[in-house]
């Protein structure tokens, strides 16, 4: 197979002769020294005899290096703004005195620049001299040697000698911090260029870093003694931008500077982050952000820059195993044997229960085209429409409800559109743990002077982030009561003459505007009526509408606090009323913008892999589409929509339900209510997993098929803001025992050709070739344009050829918007004397969802194990105290967690995390769901909080089972953070 469809870029350290590479430097990405700057004025100006023109207010450095001439330059590197600190960029400009830094300077009309001349040669060396007198001379052993800017900057300044000893002061001696897992910090190397202390301020927004003391006494610090420890949220910044050894990957200390580059997309968060695989022949020796990445800029986080390390953990499982029941060993099997008895049980159980009795899941972890090939394996070979994804459990709600309100069943705008808001509201979403690129960005906005308005039960970060950044409202509503808060911004807005009635006239249903404009006026709908339901003051509530209603560009982003409810799609379409009422669509810096939790959730659902519709959001019930994929495929397709996660789940504990395909997705961890979830699996005579370990979902299954990491296969993810990245392959899939190893749609497509139905692709790109062909949004995407383009954001058509960045700008994709009437209904989960608080769950910076990924790395040096969030006065009423185990049961379970006491919950609130297995946060969560999209409500269980000292009856049954599973795979069991 010819699986190599991407460039590999040859690595171009800095000594390449054009010294003008940043530490991620490649040829698609030259460090211009300074930032672009956007101006519709162009200037023209000479640099050593050639004529450029750029836009006002650009560096002569920039210019210059625009022009291919390069000016050395040590503290300037074009993601942080000049700072003018190293001397070493100076030029000679004919008529003007002294010699300007040229990274400071800014071009002006006709100016006439020299940049080499034998005065600045002088200056030059003489400021090197000085650097490398105070320098450790041990560049052949050094690790960046030949990625380093000091060592290119003495080459490209002549530096021959230095006058100066090294037996005076001087740093040599200063320790190393190797506090943090990724990353060392060598003082001794440091030249005091403020670039780490810029990057971490401007590109992360953290400000961990300062420069102490003075003169020779001047200094990098992190606060507090080390980085580990420190503000510091590793998101590598900071090492990106040091031009020397000094902040370094420990992954180059150990083996190398890497000598070629792939460009593919992380397989986190939805952000989607564009990243270089920085290779040594099949090894990936650090993961480095594009510059050019469409949706990061060069930034990104902790998990997507430092925890790829689990795709070559030793718990990957890399052989296809199978067995009869789950109370057997696996038996290792070559790929055919495994395929063939797969496609056996699939043939036996739909001859004797029916093509009804079986389905498939597939994940937001999978690529487009692997998700699109399972929903084709299910609908056309198994013969039925019971497919569905993990997008039932997050953002089901949100494809629902922008469906029926605006038409499109995706976010609105670009990730960059946030740089044009004025007011961003934030409903039940935690951007710097969840989103954490994106975050910062919004962190630059609202350094700017946006207005930040906080609708969530928790104190999240951006609440009180720093000096910089504090939400001007800090909405602490309790948990569930989402709909009475959007309908009482909506009351202020209508009754107070806020509605952008010319907005609403052109581009939405007058009638339904009405009606909804009736309901919201309602009083009882006011925020004074609500007040006590919601918890929040009235007043607030009042100023917080008025200020996104009057403030200019207004932009919502939400999550899955505002999904994961039992009215979690009223929200979504009450979110768009309030956006379409107050004019906030069609534009930058306005929009309803979701941000989708997995790296491709917004994929998994535009590949049609919800139980009624076909790629693109296309009911199954419509006749035309289904004849079009009838057509297509060969075979005939169910015009009946098929069985939901939930509904598959009862059905196979009522023994109706037998047998399940499940690529890339865990639900015995992922799903509520873990004991109905395992019970569902054990009732099923034939569960395949297609995974990279054994997960949770595995440990149930009959057959396993070993799949491949985001490392080892081409593809393409979409992430919240629709942006289509390609996925390329670095490294052969792997595989245990010399068979070769298949990519996840390899696996389907032997499975398919099994079945008797052969799908004859020979390449990823093939895949999306008939995506193409078949949904009208994706029409114009092709690998090859995508190649060209770096990403591309559907809908790309023909009237769209390079992508939609902003979406509805003259008219909403179903016509004229709808407002939909939005009754709050309090939740059927509700508190009382036997269970008295509301727990309420989110995920943490550093870990990955299930974990299953970053548990496996050294990620865990931060969040080893989920912790319970508890106020100080409800753990006081119940004798808890910091660190305690405490036990969480509710009406559905109980489980065992340690405590920590903290003002960031409300009273009566509690909160966690559910990133590792053994602490068993879902089998808490409730069966209760979404009225619309059975999404479940995630956000609000009741329970009661006790002091314990022993595990819950389900983790000790747990601990035994998951210990006897792994065994009967060969590898050692998984460690539990428990206690005893
Ligand atoms: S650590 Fe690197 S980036 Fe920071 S001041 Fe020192 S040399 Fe410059
Ligand atoms: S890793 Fe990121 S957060 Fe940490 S010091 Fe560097 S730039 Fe700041
Ligand atoms: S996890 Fe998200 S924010 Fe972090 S690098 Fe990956 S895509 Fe970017
Ligand atoms: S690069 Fe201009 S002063 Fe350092």
């Amino acid at each position: 197979m010819d699986d190599i469809k991407y460039t590999a870029v040859p690595h171009q350290p800095h000594n390449n002769g054009r010294n003008n590479h940043s530490r991620t430097g490649y040829d698609d990405q030259l460090d211009y020294g300074t930032p672009a700057v956007d101006s519709d004025v162009m200037v023209t100006l000479e640099i050593d005899g050639r004529e450029i023109t750029v836009p006002d207010g650009t560096s002569i450095m920039r210019a210059s290096i625009l022009a291919g001439v390069n000016v050395p330059k040590l503290c300037a590197t074009d993601s942080l703004e000049p700072f003018g600190s190293c001397r070493l960029c100076v030029v000679e400009i004919e008529g003007r005195r002294g010699y300007p830094a040229s990274c400071t300077t800014p071009v002006a009309p006709g100016l006439k620049v020299h940049t080499q001349t034998s005065k600045l040669a002088d200056i030059r060396r003489g400021t090197m001299e000085l650097y490398i007198s105070d320098h450790p001379l041990d560049c052949l052993t050094c690790a960046t040697n030949g990625d380093c800017e000091l060592q290119d900057m003495a080459g490209a300044v002549g530096l021959r000698e230095v006058r100066y000893g090294y037996e005076g002061e001087n740093h040599l001696k200063a320790e190393k911090d190797e506090s943090n897992p990724y990353f060392t910090f060598d003082p001794s190397k440091c030249i005091v260029c403020s670039r780490c202390v810029r990057a971490c301020e401007e590109t992360q927004g953290t400000f961990a870093l300062t420069i102490s003391g003075r003169g020779f006494e001047s200094k990098v610090a992190s606060g507090i003694e080390n980085f580990k420890d420190s503000e510091c949220v590793s998101c590598g910044a900071c090492v990106a931008a040091c031009p020397t050894a000094t902040l370094i990957e420990k992954t180059v200390i150990e083996a190398g500077v890497p000598e070629h580059s792939v460009t593919t997309t992380c397989a986190y968060c939805g952000v989607g982050c564009s990243f270089n695989a920085e290779m040594k022949g099949e090894e990936v020796i650090r993961m480095t952000p594009h510059k050019n990445g469409g949706a990061n800029h060069g930034h990104s986080c902790v998990k997507g820059r430092f925890a790829w390390g689990y795709a070559t953990h030793q718990d990957r499982i890399t052989t296809p195993m199978i067995r009869k029941s789950i109370k057997d060993e696996w038996q290792v099997v070559s790929w055919d044997e495994a395929i063939n008895y797969a496609a056996s049980e699939i043939k036996r159980i739909s001859a004797k229960y029916g093509k009804e009795s079986m389905g498939g899941i597939t994940s937001s972890r999978c690529t487009n085209e692997e998700v699109y090939v399972t929903q084709k394996l299910v609908r056309a070979v198994f013969g039925t429409n019971n497919v569905d994804t993990c997008a039932r459990v997050c953002h089901s709600p949100t494809g629902y409800g922008l469906k029926q309100t605006i038409g499109e069943s995706a976010g609105t705008q670009t990730f960059d559109s946030v740089m044009k808001s004025d007011v961003i509201m934030i409903i039940g979403a935690n951007p710097t743990d969840g989103h954490p690129v994106f975050a910062s960005q919004m962190k630059r906005r609202l350094r700017e002077g946006a207005k930040l308005i906080i609708a969530d039960p928790r104190e999240i970060d951006l609440v009180d982030n720093s000096p910089h950044i504090r939400a001007d409202y800090h909405l602490n509503l309790r948990p569930g009561t989402n709909v009475a808060l959007i309908s009482a911004l909506a009351h202020v807005v209508v009754t107070e003459g806020l509605v952008k009635e010319d907005f609403v006239r052109e581009r939405c249903e007058w009638d339904s505007f009405l009606l909804w404009r009736d309901f919201v006026a309602k009083p009882e709908n006011s925020p004074e009526a609500l007040e006590s339901v919601l918890g929040v003051k009235a007043q607030t509530m009042r100023e917080a509408a008025r200020l996104f209603a009057t403030g200019g560009n207004g932009a919502i982003y939400y999550g899955l606090g505002v999904t994961e409810h039992s009215q979690g799609s009223t929200m979504v379409m009450g979110i768009a009323n309030l956006a379409m009422a107050t004019g906030n669509v069609g534009r930058e810096g306005v929009g309803i913008n979701p941000l989708r939790g997995q790296n491709n959730v917004q994929g998994s659902c535009d590949m049609g892999s919800m139980p009624h519709e076909f790629p693109g959001y296309r009911h199954v019930s419509d006749d035309a589409t289904r004849a079009l994929f009838e057509s297509a495929w060969g075979r005939p397709l169910s015009n009946d929509p098929g069985l939901r996660i939930p509904n598959m789940l009862d059905l196979a504990g009522e023994g109706k339900f037998k047998a399940l395909y499940c690529v890339g997705e865990d639900i015995a961890q992922s799903d509520p209510n873990t004991q109905h979830v395992t019970h569902a699996l054990e009732s099923m005579e034939c569960v395949i997993v297609q995974d990279l370990f054994l997960n949770e979902t595995a440990m149930y299954a009959h057959v396993f098929f070993p799949g491949a990491s985001f490392l080892e296969k081409s593809g393409t993810f979409t992430n919240a803001e629709r942006r289509i990245s390609p996925v390329r392959r670095v490294m052969t899939p792997k595989n245990g025992h010399g068979e070769r190893g298949l990519e996840d749609w390899e696996i389907t497509a032997k499975l398919s050709a099994a079945l008797g139905y052969d799908m004859q692709y020979k390449h990823a790109s093939e895949i999306m070739d008939e995506i193409a062909a078949l949904t009208p949004t994706f029409k114009g995407v092709s690998f090859a344009k995508l190649d060209e383009l770096g990403s591309i954001q559907w809908p790309c058509d023909d009237e769209n050829p390079e992508g939609t960045p902003t979406m509805h700008i003259d008219g909403f994709v179903r016509g004229k918007g709808k407002f939909f009437i939005t009754q709050y209904v309090p939740t059927t989960e509700k508190v009382n004397a036997k269970f008295p608080l509301i727990l309420t769950t989110g995920r943490i910076l550093s870990q990955y969802n299930v974990g299953a990924q970053t548990r496996r790395t050294l990620n865990n040096a931060w969040h080893a194990e989920d912790i319970v969030e508890i106020h100080p006065h409800d753990a006081e009423e119940r004798g808890i105290k910091e660190g305690d185990w405490v036990g969480i049961a509710s009406r559905a379970g109980e489980t065992v967690l340690r405590a920590t006491l903290t003002e960031r919950v409300q009273a009566g609130v509690i909160y966690t995390t559910f990133h590792h297995p053994e602490s068993g946060a879902n089998v808490i969560t409730t069966d209760n769901s979404d009225w619309a999209t059975n999404c479940p409500e995630f956000k609000v269980t009741a329970v009661q909080v006790t002091r314990v000292n022993q595990l819950s009856d389900w983790q000790k049954d747990y601990k035994t089972f998951s210990e006897a599973q792994i065994a009967f795979t060969g590898k050692k069991s998984a460690q539990t953070k428990q206690p005893a």
